[in-house]
């Protein structure tokens, strides 16, 4: 976590209201102590490899380019080489790898789709999403939580199970 905030104090926040949220959701969803632990250790370290995306195209003040796009979505490869060195567990290299994936394909790295994309993947992925949506960037404002919501309703990419999990969340 130290290594996050020092490179950028937005992704550690970032990173905590993922785990944050990631663990709410998935008490919602009855998970186990234990695993509730693991996938809030997850989704801390899910956007890792960011710190292999250089400053100059996370801090752009505009959209980025579809090569600027290509170079940030490189920081699941290297956020699951940093784990691996770093002798993480298999959960947590399995959250980094699929955290981009979606239900239908249409995700990174590799466009995995439906049963091949594990619980805590999907339960981070739909954090994650939920959280960079409802955050101001440079280029644009913050969502309202509604969007977030409308745009996780779509289920063909969100597992409808974790976001009506999330939805609980939220109305509490
Ligand atoms: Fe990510």
């Amino acid at each position: 976590m130290e290594i996050l905030t020092r490179f950028d104090p937005a992704l550690a926040l970032h990173c905590q209201r993922v785990a944050r949220l990631s663990r709410l959701i998935g008490g919602r969803l009855r998970l186990g102590d234990e695993a509730l632990e693991e996938l809030s250790f997850a989704g801390l370290a899910h956007d890792l490899g960011i710190i292999a995306v250089p400053k100059r195209i996370l801090h752009k003040p505009r959209r980025l380019s579809d090569c600027e796009y290509d170079s940030v979505k490189l920081h699941v490869v290297a956020g699951v080489a940093i784990a691996q060195a770093c002798g993480c567990g298999d959960w947590v290299l399995q959250v980094i790898r699929c955290h981009h994936e979606r239900l239908d394909g249409s995700g990174y790295p590799v466009g995995l789709g439906g049963a091949e994309i594990d619980l805590f993947s999907r339960i981070v992925a739909v954090a994650d999403v939920y959280v960079a949506m409802t955050a101001p960037r440079p280029y644009r404002e913050a969502y309202l939580p509604e969007a977030a919501l409308a745009e996780l309703n779509n289920h063909y990419k969100y597992d409808a199970d974790v976001v009506r999990a999330l939805e609980t969340v939220l109305a509490y």
